[in-house]
């Protein structure tokens, strides 16, 4: 079965094409990141332009590049949120109009239940029940899973995303923008030799981190030669530091056969090379290009529901606060 994904939450326009939920025929991301790097972050109305602009061309291309016709198409995947209204409805309304003129049958995907199918797409076939860390611009969950569809948030943030934690380190430190990327790679040079804090909220499966990053603009405040590089590296390492120590923390309470990693910052190298080291059950990270947002994760997870029976009809909607726990169905 060939799913057709289509990705447009945020600020990238994305098209894929994936056999069975495991293969990738095709896929294409158009980022719009050089576009909102002027204003230092995504300003809706510009993305949700550009991926009315960017959308239709993908389309064509990803069919003329796979050799595929709309006949080799046997069910659409899109996702319907989180993310920014304008820019969902772009995707949404996209994949509703190929549906009812091809007779398509379409589902709507959570974006972040998407992420976590980006493991799938992986040679080894993760094994349930697992814990899954869901690392992006706008959350950070941990999430046990028992089965396909089947989710229980253990914990979450409760104010910065650890993506977002990232975005507004490397404004502090004029690192440039997008942030996770730039702190990634100024943490090369640099040493975690700056003590940070860390907000453990024991007893939770909890995640806080505006502290780590008010502690930051403290400290460039009131330190005018601070190596960027070594403060880019200790801020690195305590947010880390955190997600790693709960995620291992959960595996072993609930007895996981497996650890997965998902979402933009788990793209970040020293988050990959410490979980990997520290965690007792094998651990399972999709190469980074399928970590940021992407449309074969999106028709992976597309695949799964659809072999639950799990259809949406013309009147799919978008939610922009979509959570975890409100899957589409
Ligand atoms: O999942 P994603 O592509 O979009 C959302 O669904 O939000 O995640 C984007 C986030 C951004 O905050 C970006 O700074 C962060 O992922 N990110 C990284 C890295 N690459 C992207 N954070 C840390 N290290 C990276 N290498
Ligand atoms: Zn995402």
């Amino acid at each position: 079965m060939n799913v057709l994904g289509i990705e447009t939450s945020c600020d990238e326009t994305a098209v894929a094409i994936v056999e069975n939920g495991r293969k990738i025929v095709y896929s294409q991301v158009i980022s719009q990141v050089d576009i909102h790097a002027r204003y230092g972050g995504v300003v809706p109305e510009v993305a949700s332009r550009q991926h009315i602009l960017s959308i239709i061309p993908l389309l064509e291309k990803a069919f003329s590049e796979s050799m595929l016709g709309w006949s080799d198409i046997h069910g659409i995947a899109v996702t319907c949120g989180p993310g920014l209204a304008g820019s969902l409805l772009v995707g949404v309304n996209t994949a509703k109009a190929i549906s009812f003129a091809r007779d398509i049958p379409l589902t709507g995907v959570n974006h972040l239940e998407g992420h976590i199918y980006a493991n799938w797409l992986e040679e080894n076939e993760p094994r349930f029940p697992l814990i899954c860390l869901i690392v992006s611009g706008g959350h950070s969950d941990i999430v046990l899973m028992r089965d396909h569809g089947i989710y229980k948030v253990l914990g979450r943030t409760r104010d910065d995303a650890a993506g977002e934690a990232f975005d507004k380190a490397a404004r502090i430190l004029n690192l440039g923008y997008p942030g996770g990327p730039a702190i990634d790679k100024a943490a090369r040079s640099g040493r975690p030799v700056i003590k940070l804090p860390r907000a453990w909220l024991k007893g939770t499966w909890d995640f806080s981190f505006s502290g780590l990053k008010t502690a930051l603009l403290h400290l460039s405040e009131n330190n005018g030669n601070l190596n960027v590089y070594d403060a880019a590296a200790s801020f690195q390492e305590a947010v880390v530091e955190v997600l790693v120590s709960k995620t291992i923390e959960a595996a072993r309470e609930f007895r996981v056969n497996q650890i997965l990693l998902a979402g933009g910052v788990a793209a970040n190298r020293l988050l990959r090379q410490q979980l990997t080291k520290s965690s007792p059950v094998p651990v399972i990270i999709p190469p980074s290009e399928l970590c940021t947002d992407n449309a074969a994760m999106i028709a992976s997870c597309g695949y799964y529901r659809f072999q639950a029976g799990k259809l949406a009809g013309l009147d799919l909607d978008v939610v922009a606060g979509l959570k975890m726990e409100e899957i589409p169905s």
